[in-house]
């Protein structure tokens, strides 16, 4: 099952990523964690790159280094493991382009969901987590927990763009995403991940 975590950014995405990935494998499942941009060597240059403060790549420039990174992930990481039967959990993924460079830049969503296309082959999440928080107070997280990127430092109404299009993205296709308020207690996002999950990996007694 190929799960991804997706939000604008301080929602507490890649730690809830972390916590599902140690559930899981608590539990006797093979999984294996990664994140976008970046989970191979390519990516994590790419990562380097387009997160630098002082690169600010046009937004066609990001969506095809975000793409290219993607390219080497699916192919190298996400697939193999998937073809072994493995869960992947991936911290960002095709609808964080969507929702960045399409949302909040302004490319064509078309033109974006064909450049996804031809990045993944094709594949898709079975299941998608929305870490759901306004686009100031994820931005008031991001600051106090000092992990401030180049996309981050983009004006107020950008991510606010960002997260109307997840939140779009989601009511657009319920079956797959599972949004969850990461303005909630800890405690509580974890419940909603484990309600998240489909009744037949968390087991009948464990979701009574
Ligand atoms: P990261 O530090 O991983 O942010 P977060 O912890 O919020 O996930 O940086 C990833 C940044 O790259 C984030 O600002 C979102 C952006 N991004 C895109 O703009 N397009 C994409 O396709 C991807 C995968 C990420």
């Amino acid at each position: 099952m190929f799960i991804t975590f997706e939000g604008p950014e301080g929602g507490g995405k890649s730690e809830s990523a972390r916590w599902l990935g140690a559930w899981l494998t608590a539990r006797g499942h093979a999984v294996t964690m990664t994140r976008e941009p970046g989970g191979t060597v390519l990516g994590e240059r790419v990562r380097a790159l387009v997160l630098a403060a002082d690169v600010q790549p046009s937004s066609l420039a990001a969506l095809l280094l975000f793409s290219a990174s993607r390219v080497e992930l699916v192919r190298q990481i996400i697939r193999p493991a998937l073809e072994a039967g493995q869960f992947v959990i991936c911290d960002r993924h095709t609808d964080s382009t969507l929702a960045y460079q399409g949302f909040g830049d302004g490319l064509p969503l078309d033109e974006v969901r064909a450049v996804n296309r031809l990045a993944t082959g094709g594949l898709s999440p079975d299941l998608t987590f929305l870490l759901d928080v306004p686009a100031e107070v994820g931005l008031r997280r991001r600051a106090a927990d000092g992990a401030w990127n180049g996309m981050d430092a983009r004006r107020l109404d950008f991510h606010q763009r960002v997260r109307e299009g997840f939140l779009c993205l989601a009511r657009d296709d319920p079956r797959r995403w599972r949004v969850i308020d990461a303005s909630m207690t800890r405690d509580r996002v974890r419940d909603a991940l484990i309600a998240g999950l489909p009744a037949v990996i968390v087991g009948p007694r464990e979701n009574a």
